[in-house]
């Protein structure tokens, strides 16, 4: 109240006169996050004369799709307002998939809900489904339209059937919304205020200065030069992705239009690519400067009065000291995104897998700032992008070692080059200047399914897929599968006969999904058997575990054994402790160990592992990358 009255007069009238008739609720909201969404808008824009316009604009399309939400989306509202850690519970299960690659159309996505339901998911991430330019397009990375869907894969009507089943089915729908850039096709790249452009290379070359590429490689540099408008513009991504300048209020408001868009569609939670580049800063590296954080917060704040059953999800693979402002710290706490990927995680995992060794996830790990209260992280395995190794000096130090030479290990233990690697992967964007490089290829091949020649191979495979999923599973955060691992699909050499996405490896772990190999999952004596049942006995687990919550507790432990994990997690008074051998040797820890830390060793402790436990005078052993869970 005392903001409200706090508010410049023409903005006061605004307030006053931005309603919903006969819906209270949309007024307490309104009351509630107004502030939130004024507050970084009037200082980013308040000085435009284009703002006020933009302003009135932004309230009508947010008072129109709380207006226009149907009685069941207003239900949802209601119910996650008084659940908001409806994505954080122990049931919480996510997938991921291309809606082509899946089930080739939207339609055809509904009628593989079984096989979704059965797996236990509750939470589709459905990649870029948005119409997109003609291939080239960064797999659907590149909009034309953020109010259509790709017309190969349905309608926005489609959509919204899709999301009804889905609600139907207890699943909540994710739909990527690209925030940085545009098609070079779109509209809006049509009108220069939309973007950032230059006249010549002065000021480019001013920004290359402290700009990293990206995709050094396919599409070096930053800047693109534009025939039609005879300058050089923005272009962060590829050549034809444009980057938008949220510096225009028009901007802002127009992608504010189409995220309601999406939550009239009643999609569940927006995915925002590339969050990190929206605004730029000369002599930075134009990723998470302050101004990105503003921008999220008025985005919530319009989402929150306007549809508040819609959750954020940032995509910012950046360092964990950038990483977690996006979950919203400071004062922009409660006030930004729902959820954050959990990229350090996912790395130290490969790192650990390689080396055998835990020292550096341990250390790395206990080092991460914590997640600020009500937000939480993704957590997963493989997802549709390269493996970026980010290990930082400062992280390779704490455990003795080279982050350099450390990196490169990675890379060339990846892409199956390094002396005993089960791993087939392949390099991505490699740079010939220091010899590094990212990673490609799917999670089976770069676990070793791929190479391994024999029956016995094959099960250290499928060990080393489940203990990392283990571990993603047990860590905190809503767990993601990425299509495909839970049959253990290998990469696919297909892109390459393509000539939109040859020049582009990460299509080798962007598999269509292999129906006939599903078929086989309910036979233990087959791959797709054995990962299928894993991954259920995971699944099975969290849900019995309320230790697991995304609220509880994440504590590493050090376990005596550089070769063996230790995670403890706990909330509601209940506790879980999960052990993981990252070798192909059976590793012993001290039960001192489990005893220090207020846990027993029970004869269940090896059941979502699949494999019983090994007492051995004062030790547990655990077998070949097996992973333990212990309740206390
Ligand atoms: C995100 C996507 C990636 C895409 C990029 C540009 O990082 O995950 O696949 O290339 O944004 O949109």
């Amino acid at each position: 109240m005392q903001n409200r009255h706090a508010m410049r007069p023409e903005v006061r009238a605004d307030f006053e006169t931005t309603r919903v008739e006969g819906d209270d609720a949309f007024a307490v909201r309104l009351e509630r996050f107004f502030t939130e969404l004024r507050d970084p808008l009037f200082a980013l824009y308040g000085n435009d004369a284009r703002f006020p316009a933009a302003w009135e604009r932004l309230l009508e399309a947010i008072a129109s799709t709380a207006a226009g939400r149907s009685r069941e989306l207003r239900m949802l509202d209601h119910e996650r307002e008084v659940t908001p850690d409806w994505l954080q519970r122990e049931q919480a299960v996510g997938y991921v998939t291309y809606v082509d690659r899946f089930a080739g159309t939207l339609t055809g996505v509904r009628e593989r809900l079984p096989y979704l339901r059965e797996l236990g998911v509750t939470y589709l991430h459905l990649m870029p489904l948005l119409a997109a330019r003609p291939a080239p397009n960064d797999g659907g990375y590149a909009v034309v339209d953020y109010g259509a869907v790709e017309p190969a894969l349905g309608t926005m009507d489609d959509l919204s059937a899709l999301a009804d089943d889905l609600r139907g089915e207890g699943m909540a729908l994710c739909v990527d919304l690209v925030l940085n850039h545009v098609a070079a096709e779109h509209p809006w790249a049509r009108d220069p205020a939309f973007l950032r452009t230059f006249e010549d290379r002065s000021e480019p070359d001013a920004y290359e200065r402290t700009l990293p590429d990206v995709f050094p490689d396919t599409a070096p540099g930053s800047f693109t030069w534009s025939d039609e408008h005879e300058r050089w513009v923005w272009t962060t991504f590829n050549a034809y992705q444009w980057d938008l300048d949220y510096t225009n209020p028009d901007v802002f408001v127009a992608m504010a239009e189409a995220m309601l868009g999406l939550a009239r569609a009643g999609v569940d939670v927006l995915r925002l690519d590339a969050a990190p580049f929206l605004w730029k800063r000369l002599g930075t590296n134009c990723q998470n400067q302050p101004e990105v954080h503003e921008l999220l917060q008025a985005f919530r704040a319009a989402m929150r009065i306007a549809a508040p059953a819609v959750a954020f999800k940032a995509e910012a693979i950046v360092a964990p000291q950038d990483l977690v402002p996006y979950l919203g710290t400071g004062k922009h706490e409660g006030k930004e995104c729902d959820l954050a990927y959990h990229n350090v995680l996912m790395v130290l995992l490969w790192s650990a897998l390689a080396s055998g060794r835990v020292g550096l996830m341990t250390s790395t790990l206990l080092a991460m700032p914590p997640v600020p209260p009500g937000a939480g992280w993704l957590t997963y395995v493989r997802c549709h992008d390269d493996i970026g190794w980010a290990i930082t000096p400062e992280d390779a130090a704490r455990v003795h070692e080279d982050a350099y030479l450390h990196r490169r290990f990675l890379a060339d233990w990846y892409a199956g080059e390094f002396p005993g690697s089960f791993a087939r992967g392949a390099r991505f964007q490699p740079d010939p200047r220091t010899g590094e490089a990212r990673t490609s290829g799917s999670c089976a091949s770069l676990a070793g399914l791929e190479s391994a020649p024999d029956a016995v191979a094959a099960e250290l495979a499928i060990r080393r897929v489940l203990l990392l999923y283990a571990i993603a599973f047990a860590h905190g955060g809503l767990p993601l599968i990425y299509m495909g691992d839970e049959l253990g699909l290998p990469n696919d050499a297909s892109y390459l006969q393509d000539p939109h996405k040859a020049d582009d490896n990460r299509w080798m772990h962007r598999p269509a999904m292999d129906w006939s190999a599903a078929e086989r999952r309910h036979d233990p004596g087959t791959v797709e058997g054995q990962l299928w049942a894993g991954l259920r006995r995971l699944i099975e687990a969290r849900r019995a575990t309320r230790a697991i919550h995304v609220q509880g507790a994440v504590e590493p432990i050090w376990t005596g054994n550089d070769h063996v994990f230790g995670l403890c997690r706990a909330q509601a008074g209940e506790r879980l402790l999960v052990l993981g051998n990252f070798t192909a040797e059976p590793q012993a820890v001290g039960l001192g160990v489990v005893h220090e830390h207020g846990f027993e060793l029970t004869e269940d402790a090896g059941t979502v592992d699949g494999r019983p436990v090994e007492p051995y005078h004062d030790f547990v052993v655990l077998a070949p990358y097996q992973h333990l869970w212990l309740s206390g």
